[in-house]
């Protein structure tokens, strides 16, 4: 990704300060989706930075809700299926799930039972890494189903968080790193 792409993604960033709780900067990158060339770049560069070559998983997973935005149309790129990771009480019975806290709460995601194969290889995507705690569920999940995680692909990077150290035994990139 060039600089001038890199630079107008960035641009498209919405900052919103105290939310949803006092002290937390929210980044927010729904207006990158709305803009034709921002989400163009965004998933061209997503498809650049894969942080394992394609040949190496079977599927890509998205967390629920921004993960869904962007890991179904790279899965599609990639011609591969997508594992959707939903929020508690979303899924019929005969489910996995993971609790986790974020930077602002907690929270738990599910996974249903039988749409991972045993020994699949899985890219898990997600719009943000924060804390990394939503992440090392996708992680747990994947792995409880009897799956391996080979990578994460992020499109921002939230600095000071120290997400990426709590990833450090898997092959992650992101796309843009803010403070
Ligand atoms: N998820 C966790 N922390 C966040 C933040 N600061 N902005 C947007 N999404 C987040």
């Amino acid at each position: 990704i060039g600089e001038q792409d890199a630079a107008y993604l960035i641009s498209l960033i919405r900052t919103i300060p105290d939310f949803p709780k006092k002290g937390i900067l929210f980044r927010d990158f729904i207006p990158a989706l709305a803009d034709p060339r921002g989400l163009s770049i965004l998933l061209k560069a997503m498809m650049e930075t894969l942080p394992v070559p394609a040949d190496q998983f079977d599927a890509v997973a998205g967390l629920e809700a921004r993960g869904f935005l962007i890991g179904p149309q790279l899965a599609t790129s990639l011609g591969k299926g997508f594992l959707a990771l939903r929020k508690k009480g979303k899924l019929p019975p005969q489910t996995f799930g993971q609790e986790y806290s974020l930077e602002y709460g907690s929270a738990m995601i599910e996974m249903e039972k039988d749409c991972l194969h045993d020994g699949e290889r899985v890219l898990i995507v997600d719009d943000l890494i924060a804390t990394g705690g939503s992440a090392q569920a996708a992680a747990k999940l994947i792995e409880q189903a009897g799956g391996q995680v080979a990578g994460f692909s992020f499109a921002m990077e939230l600095e000071g968080l120290e997400g990426r150290h709590s990833l450090d035994r898997y092959p992650v990139t992101t796309l843009m790193t803010m403070p």
